[in-house]
């Protein structure tokens, strides 16, 4: 099962891709995560990516699309993965599906998680990150047990360096360019699901597990 998710910043999909990535038991993969970890150790490509993820802007193409083209060539994919963050935008999901039709594949879901634009600056003013592992929390909507701990691996939680109201409205305006033409796309191939975002967490993951059968 390959499935991508779709969505404004701080619409929930990394929350929910871990979810179905634990349910179905399929590979997570976060372009973001990926190039956040490449910025923690220090790689060349952490490096270029910085400097537009700070601002809130799109890494360009060509530094992304073969990342994730040979993430999925790894073993762990052969049953399906789970794309967060990738495609987004209309040459990377060109780039996606050629590489796809290259080995006689397509992706069988694309679901977008719809949440508006007032309600993602309050999301992401609460957002946590874990420094060690990369889980996300909310101080209102999914605190951690003990405050300002990962509850998975003990780990410090921080605000995310684009997460501060400025650079979050240029990432809304960046998705409102270049990654909302998407839907569209997806649209006109017959895979595009929606989903209401703006409700619990687990409702909207409810909601999801109902497409994809349970
Ligand atoms: P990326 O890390 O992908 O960030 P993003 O798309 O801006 O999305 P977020 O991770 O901010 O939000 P999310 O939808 O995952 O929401 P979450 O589940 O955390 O990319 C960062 C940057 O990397 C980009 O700006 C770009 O520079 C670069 N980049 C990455 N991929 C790229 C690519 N393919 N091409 C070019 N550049 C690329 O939830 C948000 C918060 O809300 C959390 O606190 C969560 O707990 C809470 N929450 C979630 N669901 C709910 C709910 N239902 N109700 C209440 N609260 C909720
Ligand atoms: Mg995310």
């Amino acid at each position: 099962m390959k499935i991508i998710m779709l969505g404004a910043p701080g619409a929930g999909k990394g929350t929910q891709a871990k979810m179905i990535a634990e349910r179905y038991g399929i590979p997570h993969v976060s372009t973001g995560d990926i190039l956040r970890a490449n910025i923690k150790n220090g790689t060349e490509l952490g490096a270029k990516a910085k400097t537009y993820m700070d601002q809130g802007l799109l890494v360009p193409d060509d530094l992304v699309v073969d990342l994730v083209i040979d993430r999925f060539r790894e073993a762990d994919c052969q049953n399906g993965y789970i794309l967060d963050g990738f495609p987004r935008t209309i040459p990377q999901a060109e780039a996606l599906d050629r590489a796809l039709q290259a080995i006689g594949e397509s992706v069988d879901y694309a679901i977008n998680v719809e949440v508006p634009d007032e309600n993602i600056v309050r999301r992401m003013s609460g957002r946590r990150a874990c420094v060690s592992c990369g889980a996300t929390y909310h101080i209102v909507y999914n605190p951690t047990k003990v405050e300002n701990i990962c509850d998975v691996c003990g780990g410090e939680l921080i605000l995310r360096d684009d997460d501060k109201p400025e650079t979050v409205q240029n990432r809304l305006s960046v998705y409102h360019d270049q990654t909302q033409p998407l839907i569209e796309y997806y649209n006109k191939k017959g895979i595009l699901q929606q989903v209401d975002g703006t409700v619990d967490m687990k409702d909207v993951f409810a909601a999801i597990c109902k497409i994809l059968g349970e």
